[in-house]
């Protein structure tokens, strides 16, 4: 279990997170959702200490994160994958290079890293492309190999932060459904930082609703979103039912 408790983040600008509370049970996905500047990403990041929360408490399986010295840190951190909005791919690197570096960096054998980085590859489809330069990628294909990149130690927790935001629409598809594939056969906790409510509504066990800094909704997609209780959550129903609406009128004109 993921547990985050009354967590708050202050930047000199003001207070980023504000009594932020959530409890991800083990195994399961959560979908973060909320407007822009509400403090998603800064509890994604708390999770692992890239933010350093002023007060409240974090825990992963009992144990204390937000106590956690340097080193403990560091080892709980390996255990953490990592997809951002970004791929940040190496460009000198090549596909399967870029996906061995933080396994190499953290001590494993070249042999090792690369078996890992090539069941990874083959995982998100990308096997055949081992060698390539990753200047040469669309930006889904990098997205991929930045899932890989995260997914190839076998992570017991997996932290997304808007994977699909920086990308053409027609490829958001192909990773959403990669995404929901590996929420499936993964058994990994995950963290989905994402507006894509189809996503949400697919893949996720619960939704968090946030606002200004904490949780002002949660619960399972449909009934969160058939029934929403705050402003955010009816902005999403809002948003599902238009991008649902043509789809209806199509239905009953058969
Ligand atoms: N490193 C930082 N230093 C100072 N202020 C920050 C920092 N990171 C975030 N903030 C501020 O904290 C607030 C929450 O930001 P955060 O990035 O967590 O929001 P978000 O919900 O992820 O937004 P978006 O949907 O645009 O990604 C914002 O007001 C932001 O400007
Ligand atoms: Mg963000």
């Amino acid at each position: 279990m993921l547990r985050m408790q009354d967590v708050t983040v202050t930047f000199p600008s003001g207070r980023a997170l504000d009594g932020f509370s959530l409890e991800v049970p083990t195994g399961s996905v959560v979908a973060v959702m909320g407007p822009s500047g509400c403090g998603k990403s800064t509890a994604l990041r708390s999770i692992i200490r890239l933010v350093e929360p002023n007060s409240g408490q974090v825990t992963w399986m009992g144990e204390d994160v937000t106590a956690m010295s340097q080193s403990q840190l560091e080892r709980f951190r390996r255990g953490v994958g990592l997809v951002f909005q970004r791929s940040n791919l190496i460009s000198r690197l090549n596909v399967v290079r870029n996906v061995m570096l933080p396994m190499v960096a953290v001590g494993k054998s070249v042999d090792e890293a690369h078996d890992l980085s090539m069941r990874a590859l083959a995982e998100v489809g990308m096997d055949s492309r081992a060698d390539e330069d990753v200047r040469g990628l669309s930006g889904g294909e990098m997205q991929r190999v930045a899932i890989a990149r995260a997914i190839a130690d076998h992570p017991s927790l997996i932290l997304w932060d808007e994977p699909t935001a920086s990308l053409d629409p027609t490829l958001v598809v192909d990773v959403l459904s990669l995404m929901e594939r590996l929420s499936r056969t993964l058994e990994a906790t995950m963290v989905v930082v994402t507006h894509e409510i189809g996503f949400a509504l697919r893949a996720a066990h619960n939704i968090v609703l946030m606002e200004a800094g904490a949780v002002v909704e949660q619960g399972a997609p449909d009934a969160v979103l058939a029934n929403p209780l705050s402003d955010v959550g009816r902005r999403y129903a809002r948003a599902l039912a238009y991008a649902a609406a043509p789809l209806k009128e199509n239905v009953a004109a058969l």
